[in-house]
Order: C-alpha cells, then sequence, then structure tokens
C-alpha cells in the first residue's frame, strides 16, 4: 500500500520538459503535466499579465492567442500546444510602442481596474487581425465572451473602434514606407 502511495505521489510531483513558443521566442519549461496553460505562463514563466479570473471558461481574463485565435488558457493544456504560436499581453507591444489598442484603451478611459484588460486586448487583437473595419455589433459579438465589471463595456468598444480607425490610417503610410524603401 505505502508503495502505491509513494509512486502516486510521485507521479503527480513529476515534471514534463517541453518547448513552447511564446510570444515570438522558444522557451524551455518543466512543469507538472497536469497544469494549465494559465498556469504555466503565470507560474513557470513569469508570464504574469495572463489573468486568473474564475478557471472556469466563464470570464475571459484568461484569453491569450494561438495561432492568432483566442483561447481560454485556464482550459487549456500547454501539453497539447507544441509547435504552436503563443501570443500574450506582454507580446503585444513593439518594443516601446504600445500596440494601437493599448493606446486607445488607455486614451479613452477602457481600463479601469484592469484586470479584464488583457483578455479583451487579446481577444480584439485577434478581431482586428481578421477585420479591419469591424463593425459595433461584431466587435461586440467577438468581446460577448470577455467579462468586465467596471466600465460597463461601452468605452472598451470605443476603444476597439478608435484602435481599428488608427490602424487603417496608419496602413497606407507604412505601406508607402515599404514601397520607397525598395
Ligand atoms: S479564468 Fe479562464 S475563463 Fe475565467
Ligand atoms: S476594468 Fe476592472 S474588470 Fe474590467
Amino acid at each position: 500500500m505505502k508503495t502505491k502511495a509513494k509512486g502516486r505521489a510521485r507521479a503527480r510531483f513529476e515534471k514534463v520538459h517541453m518547448r513552447l513558443r511564446v510570444n515570438g521566442e522558444d522557451v524551455e519549461v518543466a512543469f507538472a503535466p497536469h497544469k494549465t496553460l494559465l498556469e504555466v505562463l503565470r507560474e513557470d514563466l513569469g508570464l504574469t499579465g495572463t489573468k486568473h479570473g474564475c478557471e472556469l471558461g466563464e470570464c475571459g481574463t484568461c484569453a491569450v492567442l494561438v495561432d492568432g485565435k483566442p483561447i481560454l488558457s485556464c482550459l487549456a493544456l500547454p501539453l497539447d500546444l507544441e509547435g504552436k504560436e503563443i501570443s500574450t499581453v506582454e507580446g503585444m507591444a513593439d518594443g516601446p510602442r504600445l500596440h494601437p489598442l493599448q493606446e486607445a484603451f488607455a486614451d479613452l478611459g477602457a481600463a479601469q481596474c484592469g484586470y479584464c484588460t488583457p483578455g479583451f486586448l487579446l481577444t480584439a487583437k485577434a478581431l482586428l487581425d481578421a477585420k479591419k473595419k469591424p463593425t459595433r455589433d461584431e466587435i461586440k459579438d467577438a468581446l460577448a465572451g470577455n467579462l468586465c465589471r467596471c466600465t460597463g463595456y461601452v468605452k472598451i468598444f470605443e476603444a476597439v473602434e478608435l484602435a481599428a480607425k488608427r490602424m487603417r490610417e496608419a496602413a497606407p503610410s507604412k505601406a508607402k514606407g515599404a514601397s520607397n524603401g525598395r
């Protein structure tokens, strides 16, 4: 009996080693195989921008992108994500330059306590990467799985619209810059 119990205890603490691709970099990480992506990001990789909410798939605060699509990291196992591109809020800025969504959230006061903000930012990023000019209803639909207890949502929707507008306005000048550089 004792040996069996010991074996079970050892199995619980055995770690798996694997390579994950996070924010454009390959990282080696060792973790207990039952851990969720949320736990591995926060506890083993120190990426605490991804927030811990309900852990039941209901609040969206733990959302990250996998291959550009939002997923709930509290329900995902890193073991299933080998070779996938995982993006967290830490990877949104381009060096010192914030992502237009981050700027718009700050400019319009769309983050109050900020706890829900990383999940909103990443989910909105997936939307704007797929659609340059989403309607208000499309924004509401895309963000329907993200809960916020502070803002009443209107500022968040406005911030996504503002970021989309700024990104559209910046796009022609970027394209021009690229063609000038040829
Ligand atoms: S913590 Fe993942 S959905 Fe709430
Ligand atoms: S800003 Fe506080 S929960 Fe959304």
